[in-house]
């Protein structure tokens, strides 16, 4: 089967299958302060690592969201890890407040501070990660037109990892359990196998 994204057969596909294509996706549970004190958390699956050497994180808003504009104002953003266990927290972090209500309050998660920025992180996450905003992307479609989705871009300065995920000198990504975005509403997984292989010589 071959489609144009803008012109498949609905009958045969009613549902967009991109993101259950590009799947799964890490979580960016991103926590912000603005310049005047706000605290802000919200998920964003539009999320990765995009550099190593120096670490960098990317996070891409469908509209000018509280998260990317207070990562925008301050130029600070955090990322922390949503685990299998904080599921119902992470989903209602998603909840629209009014600006200014803290999402933290709302899902009834404790904050934990950071070192090297003043947006708290989330105490009860196997890991966080403080970043500075490097680059912020208003995205383009190919004709020029901007799409309304802003790239915001930090680079890691600080990493907090609860020593409980700790073995070997690894960190458990099994035992951390992320979650994981999936296909379609409401979809998710997380990670309970691992395997190794090595790459060619
Ligand atoms: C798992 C999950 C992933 C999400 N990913 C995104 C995303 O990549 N981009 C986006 O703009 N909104 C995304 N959303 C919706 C935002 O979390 C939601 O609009 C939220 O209210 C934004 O909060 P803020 O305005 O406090 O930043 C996602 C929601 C969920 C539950």
């Amino acid at each position: 089967m071959f489609y144009l994204p803008e012109a498949r057969d609905r009958a045969l596909l009613p549902h967009d299958p991109f993101k259950a294509m590009v799947a799964p996706r890490p979580i960016g549970w991103i926590s912000t302060r603005s310049l005047s004190g706000a605290v802000n958390l919200a998920p964003y699956s539009f999320f990765n690592a995009v550099g190593g050497k120096p670490p960098l994180l990317a996070f891409s808003s469908e509209g000018m969201k509280d998260s990317a504009s207070f990562a925008e104002e301050s130029g600070e953003f955090v990322w922390n890890m949503a685990s299998f266990a904080l599921r119902e927290a992470m989903n209602a972090t998603a909840a629209s407040l009014p600006r200014g209500t803290s999402e933290f309050d709302y899902a009834g998660l404790e904050t934990a501070p950071c070192v090297k920025v003043k947006a708290p992180r989330v105490k009860a996450s196997p890991c966080s990660l403080e970043c500075k905003v490097t680059e912020i992307i208003r995205l383009k479609d190919l004709s020029g037109a901007p799409m309304g989705n802003i790239l915001t871009i930090g680079q890691v300065v600080g990493v907090h990892i609860d020593e409980a995920f700790l073995r070997e000198g690894r960190f458990d990504l099994a035992a951390a359990q992320p979650l994981l975005r999936c296909g379609y509403t409401g979809d998710y997984a997380t990670i309970d196998v691992l395997f190794e292989m090595n790459r060619p010589i």
